[in-house]
């Protein structure tokens, strides 16, 4: 299992199949006379009752091997940082294991774990007893629920069964209330899925869109028994993803991730109704190439020109941004009436 989590780090890397998350079909227009100060953006917001600098959350990913475990420190501190919030990668398969369970956090970061706000992060169709025991390990502050059935359709070691595991995120929810976030695993999410969350009482969906990381083919590059590159194109664009969750609730926090690349990405998810946003590939991505600095730097700069795109909206802060108008054009446009 921990070969195939490193497995999952280097097929993210060389997948080659572009989606497209369809944000190039939100148009939206500057503002010559903002009438505000650049200085005076105010990107701070809440997430699960904590202040956090900007809406940018680091997405799960990686741990339980001594690489990710190398990884994870480096995101850690980047978290610290920025004063962002991260999501560990996957401990479902690894909290039986003392060792492996160690792989995702280094012990001698005691101090730093405090001043982060660390997301756990498991299968839907986790038990109470594993989420306890896995929030335990990494003193999480919060959960973090993935769904993922195109991936485990596709992959050749899994069954994908997925019958009652909304009953289960209900159970989950009813024990750890407004600290769980459910997410996609790069497939983005329905109308129908967002309603159903809601009313099992989800309060935080990370839709987790299409047009980025792109699973079915990170599963495809390990299996060596059957080829479902035909399906590389199935899943919910992010941008239609995040109108699909308004139309449902205005209400519901949405965390938008799935191909967020730019600062033009971010400011468009947040004007279509996102609360916050989500990273992973990309930001892996740097971090491989480029280590701590690259990454950081990266990250960075992404809320920098996205401070400078809200000043050129004159927008002066988060909820001032999502009253921006804007127009859909396009393919958005066309599967949105
Ligand atoms: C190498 C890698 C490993 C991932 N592992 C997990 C995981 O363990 N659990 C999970 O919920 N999502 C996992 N994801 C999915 C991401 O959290 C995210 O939802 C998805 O990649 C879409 O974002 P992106 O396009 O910015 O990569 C992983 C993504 C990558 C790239």
């Amino acid at each position: 299992m921990n070969n195939i989590k490193d497995l999952y780090i280097d097929n993210s890397l060389i997948g080659s199949h572009q989606g497209h998350t369809l944000f190039d079909d939100v148009y939206i227009e500057h503002n010559s006379l903002p009438e505000i100060n650049l200085a005076d953006i105010d990107t701070t917001t809440e997430f699960m009752g904590s202040n956090f600098s900007f809406p940018l959350i680091i997405s799960s990913m990686i741990g339980g091997t001594e690489r990710g475990l190398e990884i994870n420190e480096i995101l850690v501190n980047i978290a610290q940082d920025l004063n962002i919030p991260i999501e560990l990668g996957s401990q479902q398969e690894n909290i039986a294991s003392d060792e492996q369970s160690k792989l995702y956090l280094s012990e001698i970061d005691d101090d730093l774990e405090k001043n982060v706000f660390i997301l756990s992060n498991l299968s839907a169709k986790a038990s109470e007893e594993d989420v306890k025991i896995a929030m335990d390990q990494v003193k999480a502050n919060a959960l973090s629920l993935y769904i993922n059935a195109a991936q485990e359709a596709v992959s050749f070691d899994h069954e994908a069964d997925f019958e009652g595991v909304l009953a289960n995120i209900e159970k989950l929810v009813s024990v750890y209330g407004d600290k769980v976030l459910v997410k996609e695993k790069a497939m983005g999410m329905s109308q129908e899925t967002v309603k159903k969350l809601v009313s099992a009482g989800v309060n935080y969906i990370d839709l987790s869109g299409y047009g980025g990381t792109n699973f079915i083919e990170i599963e495809n590059l390990r299996n060596y028994r059957n080829d479902f590159s035909d399906m590389y194109g199935w899943g919910i664009p992010t941008a239609k993803s995040i109108l699909n969750a308004r139309v449902v609730s205005q209400d519901v926090k949405i965390i938008a991730s799935g191909g967020i690349k730019t600062s033009m990405d971010i400011i468009k998810a947040l004007i279509l109704g996102a609360d916050y946003v989500a990273v992973a590939g990309e930001l892996l991505r740097y971090l491989v190439h480029g280590g701590y600095d690259h990454a950081k730097a990266y990250l960075e700069g992404l809320i920098k020109k996205t401070k400078i795109l809200m000043f050129l909206l004159g927008a002066r802060n988060l909820e001032e941004l999502k009253r921006v108008p804007y127009k859909l054009t396009g393919k958005l446009k066309e599967i949105s009436e």
